[in-house]
């Protein structure tokens, strides 16, 4: 294909999105993913890309508070939203109290999965907190109480290959009580 045919074929299109408190209006091109997006347009590397298939998690971000694997949304599905990446988590305060809980605990290694694992926290507390059942809670007409099962359910999306599952869920515990 020559290059001409090629750039004919390529559509972009103007979106809005609200990242970490920072508007920004910007021409992507229509296939770009929401993780592209934030780390070659924005220079946001916090999200970091695993597998870029949808498979491990390590892209997490929030939009609209709610948790998504940014390598498998188009940046165009997501005009308007507001965005929150791990760079975001941190308050006027100083970290996120699961930042802190994951230093604390030693919840990382390599470090590679942390940014996915601590936004997939932070939309799993409010999850609990907003009453949402998952595919283990066992009585759907209380309140899910965020006990060792329920939070390695909520989690198995973000895959570790350190494998600090089991500090990441004393971690996760420490902030949810
Ligand atoms: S990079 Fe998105 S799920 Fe692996
Ligand atoms: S701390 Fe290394 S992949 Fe999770």
């Amino acid at each position: 294909m020559t290059d001409e045919l090629h750039s004919a074929r390529v559509r972009t299109r103007t979106v809005r999105l609200t990242v970490n408190g920072v508007p920004h209006h910007i021409r992507v091109d229509t296939r770009a993913t929401l993780l592209d997006t934030l780390r070659e347009r924005l220079g946001l590397t916090g999200a970091k890309k695993g597998c870029d298939h949808g498979e491990c998690g390590t892209c997490t971000v929030l939009v609209g508070g709610r948790r998504v694997y940014s390598c498998l949304t188009l940046t165009v599905a997501v005009d308007g939203a507001e965005v929150t990446t791990v760079e975001g988590l941190a308050g006027d305060g100083g970290p996120h109290p699961l930042q802190r809980a994951f230093v604390e605990h030693r919840a990382v290694q390599c470090g590679y999965c942390a940014p996915g694992q601590l936004c997939a926290a932070v939309a799993v507390l409010a999850e609990a907190e907003a009453g949402m059942p998952s595919a283990v809670t066992p009585d759907l007409s209380a309140p899910p109480a965020l006990d060792p099962a329920e939070t390695r359910e909520r989690m198995s999306g973000n895959l570790c290959r350190c494998g600090c599952y089991g500090r990441i869920a004393v971690a996760i515990a420490e902030v949810a009580r």
